[in-house]
């Protein structure tokens, strides 16, 4: 661990300075795209316009053949489309593949100054992230590089769940979390084939009745992932790194895509991936809090003058823990209404 002292200074000559803080910026849905598919490429300019972020894929789902169209059509995409307030993200290969040292050198030559985020995919812990640090920060030095590109971690390996918290705190420049399902089910031996979502299998069962043990038992589908989210947001939360559940690999199923980014969208998380243009208007409105949510919010911060003591409204107790309850909904909501107007309008700002 680096001292406190030494945390925040560049680790290359000329690199620019991480950042004290991570901003925070509308980051609902993260677009994912195959650079290497002209089809998809020539719909990015318009795409960009309706996420907030748009991410050019490297790494899984892009085949072997492709790799190096995939990198080189990112970075004429990056030199060619202005992003306005879109911000520009990749996906690199994991840190043992044979083209992420490539990935990452042109990238960031190419495109440092329009990239905002690189994605670590199957990072283990820290010292991946130690390792992507320094090489990019010698990256960004041999460009001159003024703002520092930030690193996100896809957590989806064992180790990494183990590791989260070291994980958050390896470099100043860690900007989120994304939950990796289906890396993560495969590496730990879970027995699903699927990307994200539950399973009919994952259920607790009533007991049985002893008065009538033959009726059926009631059972109710559990949640696989809420233990590693959980977990993600506790360790993002507490280093000030953002955390996003990943993909939902169901295109067909947008009710339970609905309801997994919804879970996640509760815990903590600030946005997901979305992997079908069908999914973005999915994660814009379960991460976009609820109009009566915030109005109810602003009430309660209104009503509750400094933030101490207690009042009540409508029957509800609300003290110092509510007010900042609502500070979180009500923040969120005004960041977010900056971007989106029909959200200023629905939120009454
Ligand atoms: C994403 O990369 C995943 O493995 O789910
Ligand atoms: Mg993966």
């Amino acid at each position: 661990m680096r001292s406190a002292r030494h945390f925040f200074q560049p680790l290359a000559v000329g690199a620019p300075p991480p950042p004290r803080d991570i901003p925070v910026r509308p980051s609902r849905m993260i677009h994912f795209f195959d650079p290497s598919n002209p089809k998809m490429t020539a719909k990015v300019p318009e795409i960009a316009k309706k996420v907030d972020v748009i991410l050019g894929n490297l790494e899984d789902a892009i085949p072997i053949e492709r790799k190096e169209a995939a990198r080189n059509g990112l970075v004429a995409i990056g030199r060619e489309v202005e992003f306005g307030d879109t911000q520009l993200w990749t996906r690199v290969n994991s840190l043992d593949s044979p083209w992420v040292l490539d990935d990452l050198i042109q990238l960031v030559t190419g495109i440092g100054h329009k990239l905002d985020v690189i994605m670590i995919p199957k990072v283990e812990g820290p010292w991946d992230i130690h390792y992507a640090d320094r090489l990019i920060a010698q990256l960004e030095a041999r460009v001159r590089l003024t703002r520092p590109i930030l690193l996100h971690a896809i957590l989806e390996t064992p180790s990494g769940v183990a590791n989260v918290d070291a994980i958050c705190a390896a470099s100043p420049r860690l900007q989120g979390l994304s939950l990796g399902p289906a890396d993560l089910a495969a590496s730990r031996r879970m027995k699903t084939t699927r990307v994200g979502g539950g399973h009919p299998g994952y259920v607790v069962r009533a007991d049985p009745d002893p008065a009538q043990p033959e009726t059926a038992r009631p059972a109710v589908q559990q949640d696989l992932w809420h233990y590693t989210i959980a977990r993600m947001v506790d360790a993002c939360a507490s280093h000030g790194v953002l955390p996003y559940y990943g993909p939902f690999g169901d295109i067909s199923d947008a009710q339970g895509c609905e309801d997994q980014f919804r879970n996640a969208f509760l815990l903590g998380c600030v946005g997901a991936w979305s992997l079908h243009p069908s999914q973005i208007e999915i994660a814009r409105r379960v991460f976009s809090p609820a109009a009566d949510e915030v109005r109810w919010a602003v009430k309660v911060i209104d009503a509750m003058g400094d933030g101490s003591g207690t009042v009540m409204i409508d029957g509800k107790m609300q003290d110092d823990a509510t007010y900042k309850q609502c500070q979180v909904m009500v923040g969120l909501a005004r960041m977010l209404a900056a971007k989106d107007p029909e959200l200023r309008v629905a939120y009454g700002f």
